[in-house]
């Protein structure tokens, strides 16, 4: 009798023991934060022939629940849902998507059961997409874009290490109000100052004069600075209504450039031009006469430069003021462009569009 009493009595405990346990696990569990990861394609959802394929491979092609398959240690960091948005490789990534992404953005942050949003997307237009997030995110939810520089079936893939990092980025209150970031290569970015600097190594990403926000080590991330730039919900862009926005093109300057292209651009109808000027924002002769008239036809005219670091000085290589046109400050052409499609959105005042490449 003694003997069955101790049996049941350990099994109790056990069971109790086991309860706990599983209890725990739960209120671990129901403790993890809510992340929502929207693919989108590139590289990091890439496949290529054979493990040494690192370039010549083919983007968009693993679907988001294979992403979050190959992660298994996605789960001890974060409660994870995966969305399939697009499956594009991200040069083919247009402002139709933008508005697609970042109304999904919204709604999903708008909720109280989501925590941070991770974006899976090709790297050759993901400085963009996650300037342009920055610009009209309105939560001061984590918002992290993530890519990969090889495909998940290279020997060393960066994807899957690229994707934990970006979901403990999001999960992590720490990442709270600090605007849109990336998540590359072991370090933290801000969406309005990275850029893509090599075609196929994977530390391309990088914020070079500014400085990166910080690092991944240990399962955690580390911040050491933040932009001094408005963003995401102090933000005035609001494209909830919108189904489009405002042609705006780049022009490049380069020794024996024409206005051909410029004035092609004018003639199909941009209602704003990034000049992409040689130095700080230099403009040839020629190309300075076709951007004054289509000034005057009320094409808005920003001077950003090809060399992609420093400030790009109001009233230093042309007469702004005079000429009404405005200075990009430190964005590079690609991310000026955003700002400016966004500020057009709102004003055709230049002053005003200054102020806001003063602002963001
Ligand atoms: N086609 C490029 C893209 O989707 C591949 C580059 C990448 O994703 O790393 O951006």
């Amino acid at each position: 009798m003694l003997h069955n009493h101790n049996i049941s009595t350990r099994f109790c405990q056990a069971l109790l023991a086991c309860t706990l346990l599983l209890g725990s696990y739960a209120e671990a569990a129901d403790k993890l934060a809510n992340v929502t990861i929207l693919a989108t394609g590139g590289t990091i959802a890439g496949s290529g022939a054979n493990s040494t394929t690192t370039v010549g491979y083919t983007a968009a092609t693993v679907g988001v629940d294979s992403l979050i398959k190959a992660v298994p240690e996605l789960s001890k960091v974060a409660q994870v849902k995966g969305e399939q948005v697009f499956q594009i490789a991200s040069e083919n990534m247009s402002n139709e998507h933008w508005l697609t992404l970042a109304k999904r953005v919204n709604v999903l942050l708008a909720q109280p059961d989501v925590d941070g949003i991770v974006i899976t997307h090709g790297t050759d237009t993901l400085e963009e997409t996650a300037y342009f997030l920055d610009l009209v995110v309105k939560s001061k939810k984590p918002v992290v874009l993530v890519g990969a520089m090889r495909p998940g079936t290279a020997l060393s893939a960066d994807g899957p290490i690229n994707l934990y990092n970006a979901v403990l980025l999001a999960a992590n209150p720490d990442a709270v109000g600090k605007g849109v970031m990336v998540a590359m290569a072991d370090q933290i970015h801000s969406a309005r100052d990275v850029t893509k600097t090599n075609t196929s190594t994977p530390d391309s990403f990088k914020t070079t004069e500014l400085g990166l926000m910080g690092y991944f080590q240990g399962n955690k991330p580390y911040f050491y600075r933040t932009s001094t730039r408005k963003h995401t919900a102090d933000a005035e862009f609001d494209i909830s209504k919108l189904d489009k926005l405002p042609q705006v093109d780049i022009v490049y300057g380069y020794a024996n450039v024409s206005p051909v292209a410029l004035n092609a651009l004018v003639a199909a109808g941009a209602k704003g031009i990034i000049h992409a000027g040689v130095g700080d924002g230099s403009l040839a002769a020629s190309v300075k006469t076709a951007l004054i008239a289509a000034r005057k036809q009320g094409v808005m005219i920003v001077r950003s430069s090809r060399v992609g670091q420093g400030i790009v000085a109001r009233n230093g290589e042309a007469n702004d003021d005079e000429l009404d046109f405005v200075a990009s400050d430190t964005l590079n052409p690609q991310k000026a462009r955003i700002l400016l499609m966004l500020a057009l959105t709102k004003t055709n005042d230049s002053k005003a569009v200054q102020k806001m490449f003063y602002t963001y």
